[in-house]
């Protein structure tokens, strides 16, 4: 199955790729996290997306769409896979058509601006392995330390209120279109985001039978 999950930054997207892709048995693509691990490295890539990234803007499509491209031709992806934050703008999903990617379902997650602001403030990520925790939802057990590789917890710079405030509006301008570009292909599944993690996951995983 050839999936895409659409959304608002934070919301939930990431969290839902990690438990639906080991549900499925298919890998979970997150260009988000394809880019941040090249700003880790150093490498060029990385350097040219990085100012972008901490600003709150969308990367340019063709670095995008050329990471995508090499990533979907990786053996794992040859039985399914799940992209969490691509496409984000309608000429990233005319790239996909263009490559011949067939989408089977398209799920949106659903949640309130200022239930985003709130979810992606008090969230950490591990330095190390990239583990997400959440201040109020899902703290590590000792503050600032990762549970899975004692690794530090920090802020993302892109999740600073400022910041978090552009991608909104960047999304709402940019990525929003998306929802209707999706619902004339007869694809699109709207999931409305609960409060539970696991509440959300029975939703789209029921989404996904229709
Ligand atoms: P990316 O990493 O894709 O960020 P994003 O879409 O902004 O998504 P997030 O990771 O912030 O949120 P999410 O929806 O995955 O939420 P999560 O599950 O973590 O992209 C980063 C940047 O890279 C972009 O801004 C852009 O610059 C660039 N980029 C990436 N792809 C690109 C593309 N295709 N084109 C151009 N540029 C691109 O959840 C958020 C928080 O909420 C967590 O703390 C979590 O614990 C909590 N939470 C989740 N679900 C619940 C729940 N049900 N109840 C309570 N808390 C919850």
């Amino acid at each position: 199955m050839n999936l895409i999950l659409l959304g608002a930054p934070g919301a939930g997207k990431g969290t839902q790729a990690e438990v639906i892709c080991s549900t499925l048995n298919i890998p979970a693509i997150s260009t988000g996290n394809i880019l941040r691990e090249a700003i880790k490295n150093g490498t060029a890539l990385g350097m040219e997306a990085k100012t972008y990234m901490d600003g709150g803007k969308l990367v340019p499509d063709e670095i995008v769409i050329n990471i995508l491209k090499e990533r979907l031709s990786a053996d794992d992806c040859q039985n399914g896979f799940i992209l969490d934050g691509f496409p984000r703008t309608v000429p990233q999903a005319e790239a996909l058509d263009k490559m011949g990617v067939v989408i089977d379902k398209v799920v949106d997650l659903e949640v309130a601006d200022e239930k985003i602001m709130q979810r992606l403030s008090g969230r950490r990520v591990c330095e190390s392995c990239g583990a997400s925790y959440h201040l109020d939802y899902k703290p590590s057990k000792v503050e600032g330390v990762c549970d899975k590789c004692g690794g530090k917890t920090v802020q993302r710079k892109d999740d600073h209120p400022d910041t978090i405030k552009e991608r909104l509006q960047v999304y709402h301008d940019q990525t929003e279109p998306l929802k209707d570009y999706y619902h004339r292909t007869g694809k699109l599944v709207v999931v409305e985001g609960q409060e539970e993690v696991a509440d959300t996951t029975a939703l789209t995983l029921k989404a996904l039978e229709a």
